[in-house]
């Protein structure tokens, strides 16, 4: 029998809060004024719509997309408060991955992800499906939208190797993927140091201590980088602090928790009681143990009198946390945000339990004002080198090509695009070294991107439509040794450069309307006469 109750809580009591929304007609698929995409996907159309919570607009998501088809959330789901965003998906029941493709970033710079699953049974077979979710060619979370009311949101913090982005869901068998809305917000690099080039960190619970009200949800304008706080509220077990005043943000602070959300804390009822917070590890299929990172946030609301102290230590899973000074006490500053965090995970344990407890000089019972709790994922996969990608993508887009080509076109392996050849190696992007889109239908003429494709050695074109002459420009390409253009509607001749190249070390092949005329040359053998290879 507990002889008290003890101030102990679960980090993870769900809270939404819903708003209606309005319209505004304005399409967007670049980043707004201030650097935020915000997508409500399967809205059609090209008008936008306006959240009423944060005023942020919501672009349609045809955009940003090129697959999948979009559909109503049933209306027993609809609810007069529900945000518009939620009242229609883009479903995926075609092909293993689909990908929304986010433009107009700056490589190397790290963003907040926010993906958004409300199933309610907009298909009507009323069962939630489970897929996956990469953030570009990484793995970043599965999705298991438990029931047809429940919203998933899921947020990774990444910082992107290009200057765009892809977020991709893959469909593993368990139903169809879909989508309610995608948002990217830019942070500064200075901030969340555990996410850099080579790991990312995915959101488990962002909890503000102080609102007596569940719903009472900050996020943007009053956090300026659109974090959502979650109210976590136990009134039985807490008294509330809270403050007007603004809390300001140090120097270089590496969250920049808001003032909104500093401005209030708990503190246990029973001024002699400590406070207890715990999570259970919730191991995921790619990732058995994760790695946890907690951040603390701290300021001291009351202006004590001189006669009091309010001093406390946090010990997380028996090990007490040392400033940088070294000491385990901690006095946090009257109206200033002080975070105390790890760069490095807990060490993995089945429960994370964090004591803030008084200590023994302490006059008044310790507090807290917010807590974060991430898990770290590799993102050690390399993308396809970027002007490959662009290259490509420019392909894609002038023949309409189908096939499985959504997402990084090389990686991971398991989703590379069907007809292309890639190279794969550690510390280094992928690159297109041969490209077979024979029998494929293109027509037009042969794209100049393919002379983009510096590493390709083989391109195979042949048993298509297409017409013009061969481009010259594909004799730059330093490594192309098989050129097929076999039964196309080819004309023209073969250019001084295209000739250079096949006397060197290229094999052309190349067939006619009414002559067929295959000039077939293996590297660097004897010359043709140039008479042969008019076309
Ligand atoms: C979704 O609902 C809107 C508004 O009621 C309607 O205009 C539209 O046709 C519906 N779309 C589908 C795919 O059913
Ligand atoms: C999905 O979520 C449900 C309910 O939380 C759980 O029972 C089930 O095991 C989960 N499935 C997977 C594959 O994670
Ligand atoms: C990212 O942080 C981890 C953990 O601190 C570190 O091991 C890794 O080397 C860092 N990667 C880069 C690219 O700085
Ligand atoms: C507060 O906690 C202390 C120590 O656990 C206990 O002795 C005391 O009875 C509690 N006071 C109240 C009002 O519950
Ligand atoms: C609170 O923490 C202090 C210091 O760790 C400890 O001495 C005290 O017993 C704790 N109080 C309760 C009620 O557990
Ligand atoms: C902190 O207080 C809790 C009870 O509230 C106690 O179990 C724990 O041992 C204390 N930690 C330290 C370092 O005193
Ligand atoms: C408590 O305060 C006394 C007097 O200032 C000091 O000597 C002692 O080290 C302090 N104890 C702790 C645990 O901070
Ligand atoms: C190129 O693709 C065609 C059609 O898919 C296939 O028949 C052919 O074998 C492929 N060529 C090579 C070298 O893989
Ligand atoms: C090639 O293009 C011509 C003219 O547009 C068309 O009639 C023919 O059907 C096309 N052939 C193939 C195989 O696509």
């Amino acid at each position: 029998m507990p002889e008290r109750m003890v101030a102990t809580s679960w980090l993870l009591l769900i809270g939404l809060a819903a708003a209606a929304t309005a319209v505004v007609l304005q399409a967007r698929a670049q980043p707004d004024s201030i650097g935020f995409i915000s997508i409500d996907c399967g809205l059609p159309g090209t008008a936008n719509s306006v959240d009423d919570a944060t005023k942020l607009s919501y672009a349609p998501d045809a955009a940003f997309t090129d697959a999948g088809s979009n559909e109503n959330i049933s209306v027993e789901y609809v609810t007069p408060t529900l945000a518009k965003r939620y009242l229609n998906v883009r479903s995926f029941p075609d092909g293993e991955r689909n990908c929304y493709t986010l433009r107009s970033l700056v490589a190397g710079l790290k963003y907040l992800l926010r993906a958004e699953f409300r199933y309610g049974n907009y298909d009507g077979l009323n069962r939630p499906p489970i897929f996956d979710l990469y953030a570009g060619v990484n793995f970043w979370s599965r999705v298991n939208v438990s029931s047809p009311d429940g919203l998933e949101s899921l947020e990774a913090i990444v910082v992107v190797p290009d200057d765009y982005v892809q977020v991709c869901l893959v469909n593993t068998g368990s139903g169809t993927p879909f989508i309610s809305a995608l948002e990217l917000r830019p942070l500064k690099s200075s901030l969340y140091e555990q996410a850099n080039a080579t790991q990312g960190l995915v959101l488990f619970a962002r909890r503000n201590f102080g609102p007596t009200d569940a719903t009472d949800i900050i996020r943007y304008p009053d956090d300026p980088r659109d974090r959502v706080w979650l109210p976590l509220v136990n009134t039985a077990m807490w008294d509330v602090i809270s403050t007007t005043n603004k809390v300001q943000n140090l120097d270089k602070d590496p969250f920049e928790a808001p003032s909104k959300v500093m401005q209030t804390a708990i503190t246990p009822r029973n001024g002699s009681d400590n406070i207890t917070l715990f999570w259970d590890s919730e191991p995921q299929p790619r990732f058995p143990t994760p790695g946890y990172i907690l951040i603390l946030h701290f300021s001291e609301l009351r202006l004590l009198p001189s006669n009091a102290v309010r001093e406390f230590l946090i010990e997380v899973n028996e090990v007490v946390w040392r400033t940088s000074l070294g000491s385990t006490s901690i006095r946090p500053d009257y109206l200033y945000s002080d975070s105390f965090y790890r760069t490095a995970p807990l060490l993995a344990a089945a429960r994370y339990t964090v004591h803030i407890n008084a200590t023994v000089n302490s006059t008044l019972p310790p507090f807290i004002n917010a807590i974060e709790v991430y898990s770290v994922i590799p993102t050690t996969n390399a993308a396809t080198d970027s002007s490959d990608v662009s290259a490509i993508m420019a392909i894609k887009a002038k023949y309409g090509v189908q096939k499985n080509w959504a997402g990084d076109p090389c990686g991971p392996k398991t989703f590379a695009w069907d007809g292309l050849t890639c190279s794969y190696a550690i510390s280094s992007r992928s690159r297109i070294t041969a490209i077979n889109i024979s029998f494929s239908g293109l027509d037009g003429d042969i794209s100049s991107s393919f002379a983009n494709l510096k590493a390709v050695q083989y391109l195979d074109l042949s048993h298509n439509n297409l017409t013009g002459s061969i481009p010259d420009a594909l004799s730059q390409l330093p490594s192309l040794t098989v050129l097929d253009l076999t039964s196309n509607r080819l004309s023209g001749s073969i250019t001084p450069g295209l000739l250079k190249k096949i006397q060197d070390d290229m094999a052309i092949t190349q067939t006619f309307a009414l002559t067929p005329i295959h000039v077939s040359r293996q590297r660097g053998r004897a010359s043709l006469p140039s008479t042969l290879l008019s076309l």
